[in-house]
């Protein structure tokens, strides 16, 4: 399926800012995944959905490149190919580590935040040996929370406490379900799709009054918002590359000194014994590299993003007036945006935004071919309805005013279209 949605005359693209540049320009046929490169997007489509991944910053592939060529090895080779290899690897582990005020050697990498979240869970799992209790919000990513039902179906109980209807779980609910036979918590530290921020720091100290481990899942928190290993508290965090600018295939597990973590991949004696296996050097390095960046321009990032995405909000409230936009009382990620329109499919407007050159995400998880309210909404107390009518909007690094402006215009257009279409007797 080609999916080559143009929009030409895109002011101010992803173009300008070197993201997603290509060899031979948009359209190129000589762009060497030959017929993959039919399957890319031009640079004209507009992502807005970097919740979901991010495009790798042109100075983070510049940093991978070495490593993807002349540069390769193997860390655990003695030779200079493989030292050098280290090298870069140790000093990926500490850009990422400084990213979360940790140190070096509290990093564990991994391919993937399901990978990190899966092991913190999996190794409560094995030592609580099917006993005790597991207390996690009802809003985490699926990765947390299809470990969890794996361990209920063992013999562990499993308390899922609700946030409020802003999206934010309430630390003292959350700490009324902590007993002194809770194995592990789990709290997320930004929502992905409402992009809330959740007490942590509070919950963490409740935690530590009865010695239960808490994993914060940062994936969506980290590089947008500060992260403080030392101030939030948690025993684990996980952070992903792909998520900040950074390559696929890279995730970061921190632990704090004396937490346990059992091995997740067993084999070589790579990551401290923990997950075996030749470490991904080019995918580490642009972790590292997107790290410290983030660390560098967080603040400027996260002011440009709030202001564009209040921007946003406002003109869709007055061009839509019966818009309703999630969580916008409530503390949250500068550049996320959770918007409902009554009476519209959530899915038919993805689709048409797509087709108008716009990728943004739905409110809602296909499975079995149908699209179902997303859980984390129907826990906030919002409709089924409601919930299947929204989409998630997020920016990034690369987007411009001009295209939230372009964005808000198709949106306009087509939320009018689709109600034109159902308002039709049938
Ligand atoms: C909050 C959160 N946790 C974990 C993950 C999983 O990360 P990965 O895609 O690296 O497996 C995601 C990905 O969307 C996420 O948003």
């Amino acid at each position: 399926m080609a999916i080559l949605l143009g929009r030409p005359g895109a002011a101010g693209g992803l173009g300008d800012s070197g993201y997603n540049a290509r060899p031979g320009g948009a359209d190129s046929g000589d762009f060497p995944g030959g017929d993959l490169a039919k399957l890319v997007p031009p640079m004209a489509f507009v992502y807005l959905d970097h919740n979901a991944t991010t495009p790798l910053d042109p100075r983070v592939r510049e940093a991978m490149l070495p490593w993807l060529g002349e540069s390769f090895g193997n860390p655990s080779s003695l030779h200079r190919r493989g030292r050098a290899a280290r090298g870069a690897v140790d000093e990926a582990r500490a850009r990422v580590a400084r990213l979360v005020g940790g140190r070096p050697e509290e990093i564990v990498f991994a391919a993937s935040g399901t990978e990190a979240n899966n092991a913190v869970v999996a190794t409560a799992g094995r030592r609580a040996g099917g006993r005790g209790r597991l207390v996690l919000s009802a809003m985490e990513h699926p990765s947390i929370r299809a470990a969890a039902e794996r361990l209920e179906a063992a013999g562990m109980e499993v308390a899922r406490v609700p946030p409020g209807p802003d999206g934010v779980v309430p630390a003292a609910r959350f700490a009324a379900e902590l007993t002194p036979d809770t194995r592990l918590a789990c709290l997320m530290l930004a929502n992905n799709e409402v992009g809330t921020l959740q007490p942590v720091a509070e919950v963490a100290r409740a935690c530590r009054e009865l010695g239960v481990p808490l994993l914060a899942d940062a994936v969506q928190a980290a590089g947008k918002v500060p992260v403080d290993a030392a101030a939030l508290g948690a025993d684990y965090l996980v952070l992903g590359a792909h998520k900040l600018h950074g390559p696929l295939g890279a995730a970061a597990l921190w632990v704090r000194p004396g937490a346990a973590l059992e091995p997740f991949l067993t084999g070589g004696g790579q990551e401290r014994r923990l997950r075996a296996g030749t470490e991904n050097v080019p995918a580490l390095v642009g972790f590292g590299e997107a790290a410290r960046l983030a660390a560098e321009e967080l603040a400027e990032r996260a002011a440009r993003l709030a202001t564009l995405r209040d921007r946003l909000e406002a003109a869709v409230r007055e061009r839509i007036p019966d818009a309703r936009c999630h969580s916008t009382g409530a503390p949250r990620l500068p550049q996320t945006s959770h918007l409902a329109f009554p009476g519209v499919e959530g899915e038919a407007l993805m689709l048409r935004l797509d087709a108008a050159g716009y990728a943004v995400s739905t409110g809602s998880a296909c499975s079995s071919g149908r699209p179902e309210p997303s859980r984390t909404l129907l826990a906030m107390g919002i409709a089924p309805e409601e919930a299947l009518a929204s989409i998630r909007v997020s920016l990034g690094a690369p987007t411009t005013a001009a295209e939230v402006e372009g964005f808000v215009e198709a949106l306009e257009r087509e939320v009018g279209a689709l109600r034109r279409v159902m308002a039709r007797p049938a």
